[in-house]
């Protein structure tokens, strides 16, 4: 398995150093997701998250949007129609998994799903009127079409609608905030892999080496 981990790592950019204290670790997976949460160009900018309900596991790609290391908690917005939120109803439990520059980051939690607060308000406040046209289908995400279709009103279609045609979709957007309760660290080098693990007891978080 290490062998072919450090073989798809083959071809990224040059090693860096792995931390070499469970302090270093720690840092160094926040930094990572701190520093995604405002650039683009972040390989964590994109991770998977997964679910769990009563069909079965699924898995997705969903935007980081915030990321907090003071309290531990991680944060994705979606559309409240969405299969992935009908899991959250159903199992509070998720995964979110990043990888990018030889290092993958595991995290464990419990979702809480903000859809009328005043933080949910001030996400979408501060959402771009392209990022909210995700928002405005008329039917729910999933739901089956005849024929390809972006699901939006012939008024939305344009690529970036002006602000004030964008107000409805409010109601179909959420902030998935993960209080994460377990964080798993893997640093891929071809002379050999490290991995730690942090987990969350009462106020504390306990650390530890791993073998890969
Ligand atoms: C690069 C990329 C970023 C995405 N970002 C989000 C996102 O931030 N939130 C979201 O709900 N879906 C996002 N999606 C779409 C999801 O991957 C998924 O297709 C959709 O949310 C429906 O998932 P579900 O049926 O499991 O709920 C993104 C997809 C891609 C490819």
């Amino acid at each position: 398995m290490a062998d072919e981990a450090a073989t798809e790592r083959d071809g990224e950019s040059a090693d860096r150093a792995a931390p070499d204290t469970l302090d270093g670790v720690w840092d160094d997976a926040w930094s990572r997701l701190e520093a995604a949460v405002h650039r683009r160009q972040h390989p964590y900018r994109t991770c998977v998250v997964a679910t769990s309900g009563d069909d079965g596991v699924d898995a997705r790609t969903v935007v980081l949007r915030g990321a907090d290391r003071a309290t531990g908690t991680l944060r994705f917005h979606s559309d409240r129609r969405s299969a992935k939120l009908a899991h959250l109803l159903q199992d509070r439990r998720i995964a979110l998994v990043f990888y990018g520059d030889g290092v993958q980051v595991r995290a464990r939690g419990i979702a809480t799903v903000h859809a009328a607060d005043e933080g949910a308000d001030a996400a979408w406040a501060a959402t771009s009127a392209m990022s909210r046209r995700c928002y405005l289908t008329s039917a729910a995400p999933g739901t089956p079409s005849e024929s390809p279709t972006s699901g939006l009103p012939e008024e939305l279609s344009m690529l970036r609608p002006p602000l004030e045609l964008t107000a409805a979709g409010r109601d179909a957007f959420a902030v998935i905030a993960v209080r994460v309760h377990s964080l798993d660290w893997l640093h891929l080098a071809a002379r050999g892999q490290c991995r730690a693990g942090f987990s969350r007891e009462g106020d504390r978080w306990m650390s530890t080496w791993m073998v890969p």
